[in-house]
Parts: structure tokens; C-alpha cells; sequence
């Protein structure tokens, strides 16, 4: 028996600290929790994608009274991304979210689902996306989705 562990770099940061075109995205998420459609949860998320060809793509959560049928802001953001540009890897993508008065604290992480089509979309392309993951105490910078998720499924597990 043997353990294996496996490690996530997350590098951390101050808002200051980050370097303006970074700065700038994570703004560009903020504004978009204005446009969330939660009115179930009253989580607002906002999430601002950005191309290799620096094309931004922002989106919020969308909710839906048959809650399955709603999307995390996340995936409105990487299918809009993607279908404007289907042959552009993604460079960056910035998430932040909103609720009962404020910004969270700490980093918002997103979920399985959306690590799952973000993963797609760095493997289509070959190409690392950084994950800038927004709270207002500190800002989590993740360098690629498979730090994200480990032990993924992707198109090779298919055999
Ligand atoms: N949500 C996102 O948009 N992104 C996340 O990373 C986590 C959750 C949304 C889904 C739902 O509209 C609300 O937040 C509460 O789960």
C-alpha cells in the first residue's frame, strides 16, 4: 500500500498586487455580478474570459426555477468565449461573486462542472489558462486547470 498525495500551487496575492491587465479582468468580472440572473440563490457571480488575441468575454450566473436548467457564470462566460471564437485558446479567466451586500472574503472557487469545460478547453488548445480567483481579503492565482482538478477525465481516459 502506498499513499500518493497530490499537490495544487496556488499563488496568493493582494488586489494591489497584481499586475494592471490582471487588475483589469477581475474589474471587468466585478461589474458583471450586477448583470447575474439569481434571484433563487442571490449569489451573483461574475466571470471575465480573455482570449490569446485579448478578446474579453464576461458573463454572469443565470438561474432558473427548474434550478437544473441554470448555469454558473463560468460556463455562460467559456461557451460564449468559445462560440465567438472557436479557434482562439483562453488565456485567463477571473471569477468573483456577490452576495448579501458584498464581495466574498475570500477566493470564489468554481465547481466540478465548470473546472470539467474549463479543462476542455486548455486541453483543445494545448495552451495553460490561468484562473484568477477573486476575494476581496486575497486573490488566488491558479496557473492551469489541472491543478484545478486533479485526476480528471479528459479525451484520453476514452481509450
Ligand atoms: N455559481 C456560479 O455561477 N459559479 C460558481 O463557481 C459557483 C456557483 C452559481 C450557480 C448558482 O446560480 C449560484 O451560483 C448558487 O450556486
Amino acid at each position: 500500500m502506498q499513499h500518493k498525495i497530490i499537490e495544487t500551487k496556488v499563488t496568493v496575492f493582494s488586489f494591489d498586487e497584481l499586475d494592471s491587465s490582471k487588475q483589469q479582468l477581475i474589474n471587468t468580472a466585478k461589474e458583471q455580478v450586477n448583470k447575474a440572473y439569481a434571484p433563487y440563490s442571490g449569489f451573483h457571480v461574475g466571470a471575465a474570459v480573455e482570449l490569446e488575441n485579448e478578446k474579453v468575454f464576461a458573463a454572469s450566473n443565470q438561474e432558473n426555477s427548474a434550478y437544473p436548467s441554470g448555469l454558473c457564470a463560468e460556463r455562460v462566460a467559456m461557451f460564449y468565449a468559445n462560440a465567438q471564437h472557436p479557434d482562439v485558446p483562453v488565456k485567463t479567466i477571473a471569477i468573483t461573486a456577490f452576495t448579501k451586500g458584498e464581495f466574498l472574503k475570500n477566493p470564489v472557487t468554481p465547481c466540478g462542472s465548470c473546472r470539467q469545460v474549463l479543462l476542455e478547453t486548455e486541453m483543445r488548445f494545448e495552451k495553460d489558462i490561468t484562473v484568477l480567483l477573486y476575494g476581496t481579503d486575497e486573490v488566488y492565482q491558479i496557473d492551469n486547470i489541472r491543478e484545478l482538478l486533479p485526476l480528471c477525465f479528459e479525451k484520453t481516459s476514452l481509450g
